[in-house]
């Protein structure tokens, strides 16, 4: 990967494919929805780090409710646009959910490999429901099926960048989410 330096690569950085005030405007209705099918209830949000830390954080202050969070770190292996579907647990949230009502944070689904990991995992937990909200969405990419409860946004196949979605670690912080452009492409 080419930088300029800085660690940087700006030539890999293409179009915005979805602004920062789109994002919020869609994070808000996410919230509004959830506030509503949680009513009453105390969910318990468990963001995937780190590619849903931002959406995480957002997500949680548009909901109205006594929630809680907690965070789970997983890598999985693979090139850093594909993954591989073999997934490592780095960190577990830090109480059991047993008997919780747990809501997954997840950045994006793309093959669906991650996921269903995750999810098979967290189930053999026994929280007493387990929801799944994804900002991003890959549908033509999947290759396990996955049950989805809120989505973002349904996207195209293109690998995307910015609002804690990185490549190779870099452009996590854009506000705005981004198409990624190989070297030289337009
Ligand atoms: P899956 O296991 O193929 O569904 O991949 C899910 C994981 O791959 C996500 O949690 C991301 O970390 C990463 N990923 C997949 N597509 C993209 C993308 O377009 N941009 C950044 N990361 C991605
Ligand atoms: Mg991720």
């Amino acid at each position: 990967m080419e930088t300029d330096g800085s660690g940087f690569s700006p030539k890999l950085l293409g179009p915005v494919l979805l602004d920062s005030s789109t994002i919020q405007k869609r994070v808000h209705e996410l919230g509004s929805q959830i506030t509503s099918d949680y009513k009453h209830k105390s969910p318990l949000l468990v963001g995937i780090l780190k590619g849903a830390s931002i959406f995480h954080s957002d997500l949680v202050r548009s909901i109205l409710l006594d929630l809680s969070y907690d965070f789970m770190a997983v890598c999985s292996y693979g090139s850093s646009t594909a993954s591989s579907g073999e997934v490592r647990i780095l960190k577990d949230p830090d109480r059991g959910l047993e008997g919780k009502e747990v809501l997954l944070v997840e950045d994006i689904v793309d093959t669906g490999r991650t996921l269903h990991y995750l999810v098979q995992n967290l189930k053999a937990r026994e929280p007493n429901s387990l929801k799944v909200v994804a900002l991003l969405n890959k549908p033509s990419r999947r290759e396990i099926d996955v049950e989805l409860d809120y989505i973002g946004f349904d996207i195209p196949d293109e690998f995307v960048v910015g609002y804690g979605l990185d490549y190779d670690q870099h452009y996590r912080n854009l506000p705005d989410i981004h198409l990624l452009r190989e070297n030289g492409a337009v």
